[in-house]
Order: structure tokens, then sequence, then C-alpha cells
């Protein structure tokens, strides 16, 4: 009897999960579903419900291709070419982070920060610094229309993708893109300063999955010796991009150094104003897991 598609499924599934591509075989399956349904061209539901057929076999061949990629460790997003991230779906490819679920909370916290600043009701001027593909500013420029957002990378090649995706939203008005070092490009006063900049210790790198040491970027990674290097240089350059009056910074960490981070933010905040009272409040937002993922420091609302 020739072999059905979910035959092929639950034997690919094992694949990945020997390959350690996947943790578990619920997951090996999933992955396998959707890239059977990337090679049917059909949505995963009609997988699901094709089970006992017998593979067409040109569509078999895509698959078997696009499962090869997947078992030498290539991120299942790059694959597909697109990644969901807060309702939204991005472009994504090599060159740029696959946007993580729990950056959704930094543009929950992010777009919170917006609505309640004081300027709310007029323009509200935001900055993403490290923007990758773009995933934090086009999700809060979609959801905050007072909002002008300058979103900066260091990466031409995930700015491409940024761009891709600005395009795709139709946010070209409110989004403009800029390559160069953090705050450097940026001649704006700004309200809001967002960045998921990388917070991976350098010797913590060679310990990640081999998806993402060996195929997203080092510079979307790596964040030095202890990880914070690159909020360090973020808050040195505070000073001079903040606007006068309310502002607020948001910054997505990793486990363990949201209080270290939330420190460098209000001494680059208190250097500013050391004869008077300190007017900033600090905020944790936990992600899904439960982790300090991001820190908020508003001043002056
Ligand atoms: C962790 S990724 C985040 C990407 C995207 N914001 C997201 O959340 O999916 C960090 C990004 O910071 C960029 N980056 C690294 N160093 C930078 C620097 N000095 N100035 C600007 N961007 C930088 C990387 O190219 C990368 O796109």
């Amino acid at each position: 009897m020739p072999p059905r598609i979910s035959g092929r499924l639950l034997e690919a599934a094992r694949q990945l999960v020997a390959a350690r591509a996947a943790d578990d075989l619920d997951e090996g399956r999933l992955e396998a579903e959707l890239l059977y349904a990337e090679a049917a061209g059909w949505d995963r539901v009609r997988v699901l419900a094709s089970g006992a057929e017998v593979p067409d076999t040109a569509v078999l061949g895509t698959f078997e291709a696009l499962l090869l990629r997947r078992l030498a460790h290539e991120p299942l997003a790059y694959i597909l070419g697109r990644r969901e991230f807060y309702g939204l779906t991005f472009e994504v490819g090599p060159g740029c982070l696959v946007p993580r679920p729990e950056t959704e909370t930094l543009v929950e916290a992010g777009l919170a920060a917006i609505h309640e600043h004081p300027r709310a009701r007029r323009v509200v001027r935001a900055a993403d610094i490290g923007t990758g593909s773009g995933a934090v500013a086009l999700s809060v420029a979609h959801h905050a229309l007072e909002v002008q957002m300058f979103a900066v990378d260091a990466s031409s090649e995930a700015l491409a993708w940024a761009g891709r995706n600005r395009r795709r939203f139709g946010l070209e008005e409110r989004v403009v893109l800029l390559t160069g070092n953090l705050l450097e490009p940026l001649g704006e006063p700004l309200d809001v300063v967002l960045a998921n900049l990388p917070y991976i210790p350098s010797d913590e790198v060679e310990a990640l999955p081999e998806a993402i040491r060996s195929h997203e970027p080092h510079l979307a990674v790596d964040g030095g010796a202890d990880g914070l290097e690159l909020y360090r240089a973020l808050c040195e350059q505070l000073p001079t991009h903040l606007a006068e009056g309310p502002r607020a910074v948001l910054v997505e960490v990793g486990s363990g150094q949201a209080t270290f981070a939330a420190d460098l933010i209000t001494s680059a905040l208190t250097g500013q104003q050391a004869h008077s009272e300190p007017d900033f409040e600090v905020r944790y937002h936990r992600d899904l897991a439960g982790t300090r993922r991001v820190v908020e420091v508003r001043q002056g609302y």
C-alpha cells in the first residue's frame, strides 16, 4: 500500500526530533505539517484533513527538499519566508532575526507608553533601535496612529526586510528607516525609545540552538561580555536624543538583567537632572513565561 500523508508526516516528525531540530514529537509534527502545507500550497487544516490521502509526487518532492533544509537547522520561519508577530505576518529571511513571541511584551508596553503620553493627542515621536524585520516599529505604528516612528538598525540587510514589511503594511509615511549605530542617525528629539538589542552574553552564544547560531545574524544576538554592552552604549546616547518633558525608555532584556538595565537607564536620566528630585517611574513587564522581559522607565508623565 502506498504511504499516506499522515504516515510521512509522522516519519518526518521523528527525523526532526532525531536531528534535534524539534524538541519533541508534537513540535516535530507541527513543523512537518507546516512544511507540507507550504509544499502543497494548502493551509494546515487541509493538511490535517487530508492525512489519509496518498501524497502527490511533485508535492512530496518539494516537501522533502524543505524538510532537508529544516533538518539542517535552517529556521522554520526562513524556510516559510514569514512569521506571525502581534497579529501581523512579517516577511523574514537570512539577515534578520526571526521575531520572538516574548518581544510582543515590548510592543504591548510600548503602545501603553505611547497612548498614555501627554503628547498622545498630537504626534508622539518614537524610535525602535535594532529594528531587524521591523517587528516592533511596524506593530506599534500599525496600532498607534498618533506615532511618528523612526526605526534604526546597524545592518542594511536587516533593514531591507524592515523595508519589505513597511511596504506590506502600508506604513511608509509614518515609519522612517535609518541605517546606523543606535541613536546616532536620529536628529529628532524622541518622546519614547523602544529597543530590543542583542542581550545574550558572548560566552553563551555558542550554547544557543544551532538554528540561531548558524543561521540568524550574530549581530542580532551577541550582547558582549555581560550581555548589556549595547544597552550601556544606548544609555550614553539617551541624554542627547530624548525630548525635554515627558519621555519613556523601554528595553527588552534577558532573564536576570532587568534591574541592571533599569539602573543603566535611570542613571542616564538622573545625570540630566543632578540638582532636582528624580521624577521617574520604573516598571517591569513579564512575558508569558513569567520572566521580567521589559524594563520601562517613564519620566515626567
Ligand atoms: C535582537 S535583534 C531584534 C530585532 C527586532 N527588533 C525584533 O525584536 O525582532 C537586535 C537587532 O539590533 C541590531 N543591532 C545590533 N547592534 C546594533 C547597533 N549598534 N545599532 C543599531 N542596531 C544594532 C541587529 O542588527 C538586530 O537587527
